[in-house]
Parts: structure tokens; sequence; C-alpha cells
């Protein structure tokens, strides 16, 4: 949550942060700001709303400066307004702060500094924090870089941080604790952001700061960095491995609909280099080393939040019917806080698209801590889940702008289909046969993506039915329930229409008493599983009036005679299903959110990932 952008070299700074930040609006866009250094001094301008509403502010004012330091806000402490909008400044005004994550003993920083005299103009965190980097640099006489450390020693909380000096025109100091910061390297320029996108046009060369380091980053010197203890560090300069047309909308208009027209790419990304052509046989490198305890494990836990967390109960599935390991899988957020019973003997894996959210990784340093093997499926390289874990898959989808989650959970299912192929094979819990069919079959899948997304002309004109309804029930069995789960979820956080996913079965213990003409229900109706079941279903909501829309098999006759509209997807194994069935639900979503006028990329109140608690 929150953006973090800033620059010193040669260039004018401001161009570059402004597109920097644009890059980073899926981070948080309830406002946003940049500081620029010139030699008048600082340049502070901010506005409530978007980058281009702080663009629209900044016309004509000046800006001019080759250092700088943006950011765009997802609010925390503080309603999103111009006041509370970053930068923040120092209480005489000549040091300048951008802050990704919280301050949690903000309050108590707070009144010890009014006590000798600091005014705050806000009601953020982040103005405490350069107000007690201040209050340090002029009691103790040390430099900025120092100010920044010892302020740090004395804070509690997550923080990326880059602060800037009133007429000090080439350097700034960059912090990080618990949110990510990248620093690009340039010929006598360095660049800084949350993440590699706003820095891949103009260099591939990086250093990712680790947790509690703190960087001096001077354009006419090499990098400097050392820890919050005072340790020097020796920067490790990494080659990026992104594309500037990975994180372009490519001609869609929107990220969200370019992501989900990318899925056949990116799942073939990710089984890329993991099947062998003639054998079959699966390599995952990446959890080699914890093969042996995987398959001994006494149990597996999967913990991860909303979408990556849908993603887990596949995982579940897959695992405990393929490979016949027990699978629990929890929200992060509640396992880190209830005290959970946690053995060397299991194995904890962490889903994440971003590899940062707050909660898993709070969740998997726990299980690290107590002794378990902590695993990941991440997708964003190098974040800090990949960084803490003993091994991990990466799912190889690409950048993931939409804060939808889309390709990230499709890709995180084949991870965890080949998890399940590869463990089950070596455990003997499935024939070869079975495993050459389901290989095969997983095979086939980008393909028969291709196929779904055909449908997408149809599906818009479903939406139009659909888009001015205030609920929706998902109902799905099996494999399919978490695609329900999934569904219900794209919806509501999309078009902000209530909706909740159910088992099919369950519904008939409560959500029933909802159904009637004006209450949808799109319910996953392939041809596996328990589809003579959920046939059930189907009539015990026809005969309450409810309207359905079904995700059926091709060629299915029963269901079309009582659906009001079908969408059909290829025949495939049971186990592979969530992989089609997901996509008509994501085009389902995206055009009713946009005949509804919502921002599909950038809904109200989320952010793309939650680094806070
Ligand atoms: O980056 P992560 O996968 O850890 O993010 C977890 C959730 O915040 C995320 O899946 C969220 O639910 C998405 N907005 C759903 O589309």
């Amino acid at each position: 949550m929150c953006g973090i952008v800033g620059y010193v070299g040669g260039k004018e700074a401001y161009p570059i942060i402004i597109k920097g930040l644009k890059r980073l609006e899926y981070r948080g866009y309830d406002s946003a700001g940049v500081s620029i250094g010139n030699t008048k001094g600082i340049a502070l301008l901010k506005q409530k709303g978007k980058v281009s509403d702080l663009e629209a502010y900044t016309e004509g004012r000046e800006k001019s400066g080759s250092i700088g330091i943006g950011h765009t806000r997802w609010a925390t402490h503080g309603v999103p307004n111009q006041v509370n909008a970053h930068p923040h400044l120092s209480g005489d005004g000549k040091l300048s702060l951008i802050h990704n994550g919280i301050i949690e003993n903000y309050d108590s920083i707070k009144k010890a500094l009014q006590s000798k005299g600091h005014i705050f103009n806000s009601d953020t965190d982040t103005e405490v924090l350069i107000h007690l980097i201040e209050n340090i640099k002029n009691h103790e006489q040390v430099n900025l870089f120092e100010s920044v450390r010892i302020a740090l020693s004395e804070v509690i909380g997550a923080y990326a941080i880059v602060v800037m000096e009133e007429g000090v025109n080439n350097e700034f100091i960059a912090a990080r604790k618990g949110s990510p910061l990248v620093i690009g390297v340039g010929r006598d320029e360095y660049y800084i952001a949350s993440d590699a996108s706003p820095i891949i046009e103009y260099t591939n060369e990086v250093v990712y700061l680790e947790d509690g380091e703190i960087a001096r980053v001077n354009c006419e010197e090499v990098l400097e960095i050392k820890t919050i203890t005072n340790k020097i560090i020796t920067p490790y300069i990494q080659e990026l491995k992104l594309s500037l047309d990975t994180i372009e909308k490519g001609g869609f208009s929107h990220f969200m609909l370019k992501e989900i027209y990318e899925q056949p790419k990116s799942i073939l990304d990710t089984m890329r280099g993991r099947i062998d052509t003639e054998s079959k046989e699966i390599k995952l490198g990446g959890i080699s080393d914890y093969e042996q305890k995987i398959i001994n494990a006494d149990r597996i836990i999967i913990v991860a939040c909303g979408t990556s967390w849908h993603a887990g109960l596949i995982g579940e599935y897959l695992l405990e019917d393929l490979a016949r390991i027990p699978v629990e899988v929890e929200y992060a957020s509640e396992f880190r806080y209830r005290n959970p019973i946690i053995r060397e003997t299991d194995v904890v894996l962490a889903i994440s698209q971003s590899g940062e959210t707050a909660d898993t990784l709070a969740a998997l340093a726990l299980a690290k801590q107590k002794g378990a093997t902590v695993l990941g499926i991440c997708n964003v390289v190098g974040s800090s889940i990949p960084r803490l874990t003993d091994g991990g898959i990466y799912t190889h989808a690409g950048p993931e702008i939409g804060v939808a989650s889309t390709k990230a959970f499709t890709t995180q299912v084949v991870v965890l289909t080949l998890m399940s192929l590869r463990i089950a094979k070596q455990k003997g819990t499935l024939s070869n046969t079975n495993y050459h069919q389901l290989i095969t079959q997983l095979e086939l899948i980008p393909e028969k993506v291709e196929r779904v997304l055909q449908t997408n002309d149809q599906i818009e004109k479903i939406a139009k039915q659909f888009k001015d309804v205030s609920n929706f029930l998902y109902l799905g069995r099996g494999y399919n329930f978490p695609v329900a789960l999934e569904g219900a979820l794209k919806l509501k956080e999309i078009s902000y229409i209530h909706a909740e996913g159910y088992p099919a079965a369950e519904m008939k213990h409560g959500p029933i008493a909802l159904i009637d003409a004006d209450m949808p229900i799109v319910v996953i109706a392939t041809k596996k599983g328990n589809y003579e079941k959920i046939l059930s279903n189907i009539q015990e909501v026809k005969s309450r009036g409810g309207r359905l829309i079904a995700i059926v098999t091709e060629g299915d006759k029963t269901v079309k005679e009582l659906a009001d509209y079908c969408i059909e997807i290829p025949n495939c194994f049971e186990e592979l299903t969530p992989l089609l069935s997901n996509i008509p639900l994501q085009l389902l979503s995206y055009h009713i959110a946009l005949m509804r006028g919502c921002n599909v990329d950038q809904p109200r109140n989320l952010a793309k990932s939650v680094t806070v608690e």
C-alpha cells in the first residue's frame, strides 16, 4: 500500500516521478504528492485524488529540479485529503519524507515531541517520523543519514521511507523494514521505488534494500548501505528481468482485461521448463531440497489472504486428493494471532501474488520461528515472502497491475497442481496412468482457456441483464466451491455489488431464504464430480424463482433447460476445472463493473498489495 518514487541525478525529476507514480498507482490512489529540490529550496506539491489530479494541480507551478520524491497514498492514519497526503515536512520545512507502512508507536513519539514544542499539521504517523528525525538531527548534531538511522531505531512498525533535505540536491536517504524498496542504479543517477516498474525504462541494474537497511543515495558517489544497527553492507546489484510492455496496457482498455486475456500465456509461462517434454517428469527446483519434508509432513498448512487464499483452498483439494497429505488452509491474519499449534514436522506454505502481504508475511515468520519448513508460491520475484522462505515456486505470471487478481490466481492454481502431481508421483499415491493423463490434460489448458475467452461477447450480453442488481449468490461444489468464492470476491471488489460464494449444498442451510427473482445465482455446474447433486441445487433455485447463470461443460443439455443463461467451457478433468470455470466469472465481474461506471483497475478503498495489517 502506498507507492514511493524518487530520483536524483542530472535529469528533471518531476516527469520521472509523475510517470513512476502512475505505474505505482495500483498501490494506493486516494492522494498523491511530490517534493522537488532545487536551488530555491523544496517545492512541495500535493493533492487529494489520483496522480492525474496532482498533475493538474501542479500545472503552472514551480517544480523544476533534479532531485525529487513522490508518493501515492492509501490512507491508514488520517482521512485522504491534501494535508494528510505525502510528502510531509519537518517543523522547519527543511526535511521532506515519504512513507509506506505504519509507525505503530507514533502516538507516544508525537506526545514526547509535542512536549518539546513540535506542532503537527496532519493526522499522520508519517509527519511524526519526520519531526522525530528533525529533532535528532538538531539535538545530536549529526547528518541526515545518521539522524534517520537513530530515529528508526526508536520506531516500532513497518516502513519504506525516503527523506530529502533542503539545499542538498545530490542525495536522499532511504530505509526499509517490512515494506519494499528497490534502488535503480544509473550512470551518475539513482532511482528508487516501491517496485521496479517506475525504474525499468531507465536502468536494469537494481539493488533491493533488505529489511532493517538504510541507504545514502548520492548521485556523485557509490551507494552506501548500512543496517539500522550500524553494520556496513556491500550493495548487491542485480539485473532486472522485467520488460516495459508487460507493465503497460498494450491496447486493452484496462489492466484487468489485459491480464484476463494474458492467462493462456501466463499459464504456459508457469509451466515452462517444469514439465519434461519426453518423460513428463515435473521439476520444481525451488522446492526440490524440501521434497522429502513435504512427503513426510504431518500436514501442510497453507496461509494466504483474499484471492490467494481461494487458490490455497484448491491446493487443499489437490494435495489431499492426489498426494494424500492432510492440508489446512488458514487466513494468514487469523493464523498469526490465534496461537496456532505449529510443529517442526509441518510444512507451512504461503501463497501471495505480491509477496508483500503483511499478514501472510507475519504468519510465515511465526511458522519459521516455531521451526516449521516454510515455503512460498509468489509472483513478484525478490519480494519479501520469497526472501523469508526456505524454498518456493514462482508463478511467473508477469506483473499483475489490476487490483483485482486474475492471472495470479490461475497461475497459483497451476503451481499447486504441478506441486501436487510431483509429490503424488514421488509418494506413489497416483498411478502412472493417472499421472500422465493429468499432465497431458494440464498441457492442454492454455488452449482451452483461449476458447473460454471467446465467450467474452456472450458474457458481456449477460452482464447487461444483471448490472443493476444489488446481490449475487455464487454456488459451486468440490473443486468449484473455491471458484464460487473467488467469483463472488471479484464481483464485489470491482462492482460494489454484494456477492456471496457458497458450497452449493450449504444453500439450504440458510442462503436459500434469500432466493427470489431479484437474486441472481451463478452456479458452476460442470460435468464432473458432483454434477447430479448440483442439478438438484439448480432445481431448488428454480423452484423459488431465482435467475440462474450457469457455467457448464460444452454440450451440456440438462442444465441448459433449467438455467436462464449458460456459458460453456471445454471438457476437462475435474481437478483442472477451476482453471477454466474461473475465467467466465472474471469476465462477468469485469463487464458488470464497467457498465456500472466503476474504476475496474483501481476499485475504491482497495490497494494491490496490503502491506499493513
Ligand atoms: O498479494 P497477495 O496475493 O498476498 O494479496 C492477497 C489479497 O490482498 C488479494 O488477493 C486481494 O484479495 C485481491 N484484491 C483480490 O482480487
